[in-house]
């Protein structure tokens, strides 16, 4: 897994201040007091947003799949290979699992997770970690939402979409796309993003965006992928389930325009990624076919 250069956080955000600041105080004072400048900003933005947790949120009913977070790939739990892959991200400080059953919190106390039980009325899994948030009684500045159900996510994608966040004081959520293959053009269930030249969001949609004139999918064009990881500032995440549904949300089915919709600014990274979600049982044996193939115990 890489993280595309042109598009991660360090380059953009946090870098363009940088220069920025510096630039004005070399003008007004000097190269010594630049460089203090410059170092007391650095120190600033470094422990800008620097607590983080990270936050799985697991629930047992589903209309697809019931029991999903436990089933077995390769004989382990996906809940707790989702829990391994996010253990090893550095940016992490703490990684929990918020559940509203007690078979999962029983098997992730077995493996050594830190469990939050949430109540069962959060009716989606943004509800589950700002709950999970509160019952912390610990302060963080940003939560990231690591489904369950990408058992092969990599602590970089991780990382990458934390120190995104971290880079970009303005945004107050953060995501993760990746290079769309040809044949998901037209699958409304694959859903497309496009971002301006420093990195935000534009828009996500179900349709291909951008739409080639002539109707059909252009081998030449970059399109985007969404992928289903996200990060939010923590006073963000307080007041997301709450902003009321808006016009686009709501024709597209797609939560985040939602924040988009309200003027907030989401920061997005390209990795190089091929998803793996596991959304129907059929899908299990696919990735285990995948992690025998590539070796991966
Ligand atoms: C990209 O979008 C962000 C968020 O709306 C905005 O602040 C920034 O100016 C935009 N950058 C460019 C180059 O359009
Ligand atoms: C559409 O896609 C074709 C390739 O299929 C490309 O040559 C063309 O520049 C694209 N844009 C427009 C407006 O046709
Ligand atoms: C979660 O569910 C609530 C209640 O249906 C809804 O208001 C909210 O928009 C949903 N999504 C997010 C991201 O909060």
């Amino acid at each position: 897994m890489t993280i595309c250069a042109s598009s991660s956080s360090d380059s953009t955000g946090s870098e363009t201040s940088r220069a920025w600041i510096v630039h004005g105080v070399v003008v007004l004072a000097g190269a010594a007091a630049a460089a203090a400048a410059a170092a007391l900003y650095l120190r600033r933005s470094r422990n800008l947003r620097r607590r983080v947790v990270g936050i799985i949120p697991a629930r047992f009913a589903s209309s697809r799949f019931e029991g999903k977070p436990l089933v077995r790939i390769l004989g382990k739990p996906m809940i707790q290979r989702t829990w391994e892959r996010a253990k090893l991200a550095s940016t992490l400080d703490h990684v929990v699992v918020a559940t509203d059953n007690e078979k999962i919190a029983e098997c992730c106390r077995g493996f050594g997770a830190d469990v939050i039980m949430t109540s069962e009325s959060c009716r989606n899994g943004t509800e589950r970690c700002n709950e999970a948030l509160q019952k912390l009684g610990k302060t963080y500045d940003i939560v990231v939402n690591i489904q369950g159900d990408e058992p092969l996510i990599e602590p970089e994608i991780i990382d990458g979409i934390v120190r995104a966040l971290q880079g970009a004081p303005d945004a107050v959520f953060s995501t993760a796309v990746t290079a769309l293959k040809p044949e998901d053009a037209f699958d409304p269930n694959r859903v497309k993003c496009v971002i301006n030249n420093s990195g935000y969001a534009i828009y996500f949609s179900r349709g291909l965006i951008p739409f080639n004139k002539s109707g059909k999918v252009n081998p030449k064009f970059p399109y985007l992928l969404h992928l289903g990881i996200q990060s939010y500032d923590t006073k963000f995440l307080k007041i997301y389930p709450q902003l009321p549904p808006t016009p686009l949300q709501l024709e597209e089915d797609l939560e985040q325009l939602k924040v988009l919709e309200n003027g907030y600014k989401m920061k997005v990274i390209k990795v190089d990624h091929d998803a793996h979600g596991v959304d129907t049982p059929e899908d299990v044996e696919k990735i285990e076919a995948l992690m025998r193939e590539r070796n991966i115990q």
